[in-house]
């Protein structure tokens, strides 16, 4: 197996590995500690059914299943992304199934609305449009390590509340149906959490992050948009043109991500998701936590 740098902060391609087949002791440690290492792990030409790709995130931790309320998920193991309906038709950019989608468009750490945000997620390209689509992946950890030391003090002990509503507030109201609202109330995490395997510092930004507890509002998300905004210029961001049958596979505790425009009324565009589940060390890590 080969694990070969994209960039010069994020990203690895994994090569002369087959992750249909079951991995032995020595590959799956190798593949945790360059997720850990490289924030994003790209394999090329992995045609893995559903049950493989369960098998394969297993390797890699414990699975989180999809919340049921969840319109990717049904409370099984694979979330579905896909802009197609049951009978293979698009749906409409305007429907609402895709327009809860479009969120995935805004930078964000999956899962971090969550009590217990996901460790790591896994997502298999079914189908791919011709041009766009790409996923962008931004580095936490970099940036955080070439902050200037004042601001490293200042943002030390910050509390930062996520919702699912926020997010979902930033594309269009009444998303969100009321029993998914219900499901996912706010949460309250550290604004700087360590990565417990590498010791690392890694800032927890993205569409989910609403408010800095205790901060004026408009102060908390101007400090907020200015940390996203040092977390995702070009230095720090690997980007992924999506070809069928890859399988990335990402530490959404090392990065953020977004999906990138494509033509949603004319192409389809299929992913299949399953998720690594976190542990509870991050309540540990936030003193400020109400
Ligand atoms: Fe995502």
């Amino acid at each position: 197996m080969r694990i070969t740098p994209l960039t010069a902060h994020i990203g690895a391609a994994v090569e002369d590995v087959d992750i249909t087949a079951p991995l032995d002791e020595t590959t799956r440690t190798s593949l945790r500690a360059a997720l850990c290492r490289r924030a994003v792990l790209v394999f090329r030409n992995q045609a893995l059914t559903d049950a493989q790709q369960v098998t394969f995130t297993k390797a890699l931790g414990p699975l989180e299943p999809t919340i049921p309320s969840d319109p990717i998920g049904d409370g099984g193991p694979i979330g579905v992304l896909t802009n197609i309906d049951a009978e293979g038709h698009i749906i409409p950019p305007d429907d609402k199934r895709v327009l809860y989608a479009v969120a995935n468009t805004l930078w964000h750490s999956d899962g971090a609305f969550r009590r217990v945000p996901l460790r790591g997620s896994v997502l298999a390209a079914k189908v791919i449009p011709p041009t766009g689509g790409d996923t962008e992946f931004a580095s936490l950890t970099a940036p955080y390590a070439l902050l200037p030391a004042a601001r490293k003090t200042e943002i030390a002990d910050l509390a930062v509340e996520h919702s699912m509503a926020h997010s979902r507030a930033q594309i269009a109201p009444d998303l969100m149906s009321e029993e998914f609202l219900n499901a996912t109330p706010p949460v309250v995490h550290p604004l700087v959490r360590t990565v417990a395997e590498t010791g690392e510092r890694a800032l927890l930004v993205g569409s989910y992050a609403g408010k800095i507890i205790g901060w004026p509002s408009e102060k908390g998300a101007e400090l907020l948009r200015e940390l996203l905004e040092w977390c995702t210029q070009p230095q720090f961001v690997y980007c992924h043109r999506w070809r069928t049958d890859d399988l990335l596979v990402y530490d959404n505790r090392c990065c953020l991500h977004r999906g990138r425009a494509w033509d949603r009324a004319a192409h389809a565009r299929v992913l299949h998701r399953t998720t690594l589940a976190g542990d509870d060390s991050l309540k540990a890590q936030c003193p400020s936590s109400p």
